[in-house]
């Protein structure tokens, strides 16, 4: 069986898919350290040509097209519907972040990383007591709370997530209001939102909703609002051997390239006035150590194969950094009128 859906695999998806896939059905636990260090390995120029080569652009472009009618929801309940409990090893104790911590030195502990990234995007936010904000994609309620620490006022703010889970979690322990519902679809009033943003969820947009969720966050901030974005996307528009197998991970999964969210920002209305890149792979090396240092409780909450997915999925994306096939940015999208002071602060002749 093992053996013929790894050739079924490499026909249609190509090796890196199967070979992965191959691993995550693995009868017996993987040796983590060798998984590693296999799937993150700097390759030999005709390994990644071969890895690449099949199945051609146009064969991996029709494959991704028939995923479309696939609801990709489906697949993002079922990464977070996991176990809170099994996230819980991994992530950092202070937020639970599920998402690129900033490792400013290189040699921070995952806390002080989560927290550096936590700070950078309140800094972007710049939320005010009173405020009406919401995050799109809010996880384990990591950013609300900080938002919350730092103004005092919990009443205005609102998390949307698409996890059962997740929404029971902040319930019960922080009490904030959480539409468990798919934020693309969802109505909101029109100029009501001093602030959005969202955290490591517009990964998940397809390009077709794109438009549509931006042109909706554009009539839901009030004039002058902002929406700062945390997001990882492809750099070219050709599709990459990585989203064949982003599907192992969040099926339905059909990417956006950097070059379309540009266009669509635009297109939506808003102002770009802050763009920064992001390292992933030293947060996506701690959570790995953290989940195999915790082996035993991990195959007490969770299957083994489930487990073998995970070992698989950290380096998986590691490599899809370290080889710059994608970038974790981050922005902030304003709605005019904006004031040329608060695009260029501190550019001498920049008036408010
Ligand atoms: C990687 S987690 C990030 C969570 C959190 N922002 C953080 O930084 O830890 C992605 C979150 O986005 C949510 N999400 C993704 N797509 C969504 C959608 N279309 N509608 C609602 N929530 C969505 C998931 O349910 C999950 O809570």
């Amino acid at each position: 069986m093992r053996v013929l859906r790894f050739f079924a695999d490499l026909l249609v998806h190509g090796p890196s898919y199967a070979i992965l896939n191959w691993l995550i059905h693995s009868p017996t636990r993987l040796d983590e350290e060798w998984t590693w260090n296999f799937i993150t390995m700097k390759e030999h120029p005709l390994r990644k040509w071969a890895r690449e080569a099949w199945p051609p652009a146009f064969v991996r472009k029709w494959v991704l097209r028939s995923k479309q009618y696939q609801d990709p929801s489906l697949g993002i309940q079922e990464h977070y519907d996991v176990s809170n409990e099994f996230y819980k090893l991994f992530l950092d104790p202070k937020f639970m972040f599920y998402s690129c911590a900033d490792h400013l030195r290189g040699d921070e502990t995952l806390i002080e990383a989560q927290t550096n990234k936590a700070d950078h995007l309140l800094g972007l936010i710049d939320p005010k007591p009173g405020e009406k904000i919401a995050e799109l994609g809010c996880g384990w309620a990591s950013m609300l709370r900080y938002v919350e620490q730092h103004t005092g006022d919990r009443d205005n703010l609102e998390g949307f997530t698409l996890s059962r889970e997740q929404a029971a979690y902040i319930k019960e322990n922080y009490g904030y209001r959480v539409r468990l519902e798919n934020f693309v679809e969802a109505e909101y009033p029109k100029n009501y939102y001093d602030k959005m943003y969202s955290i490591a969820a517009w990964e998940a947009i397809r390009p077709q909703e794109n438009p549509i969720i931006l042109k909706k966050v554009y009539d839901a901030l009030k004039p002058g609002g902002r929406f700062v974005m945390h997001f990882f996307c492809r750099l070219q528009e050709r599709l990459p051997p990585a989203a064949a197998v982003a599907q192992l991970f969040f099926p339905g999964h059909v990417p956006t390239s950097f070059p379309t969210h540009m266009k669509d920002f635009e297109a939506a209305g808003f102002r770009v006035t802050h763009t920064s890149c992001h390292d992933y792979r030293l947060t996506l090396r701690q959570w790995f150590d953290a989940m195999v240092a915790k082996r035993e409780e991990a195959l007490k909450i969770v299957s083994l194969e489930t487990y073998n997915r995970y070992v698989c999925f950290f380096p998986a994306s590691y490599k899809y950094f370290d080889d710059r096939t994608g970038v974790l940015f981050r922005f902030v999208l304003r709605k005019p009128p904006i004031a040329e002071a608060e695009v260029f602060p501190g550019v001498p002749g920049a008036k408010a």
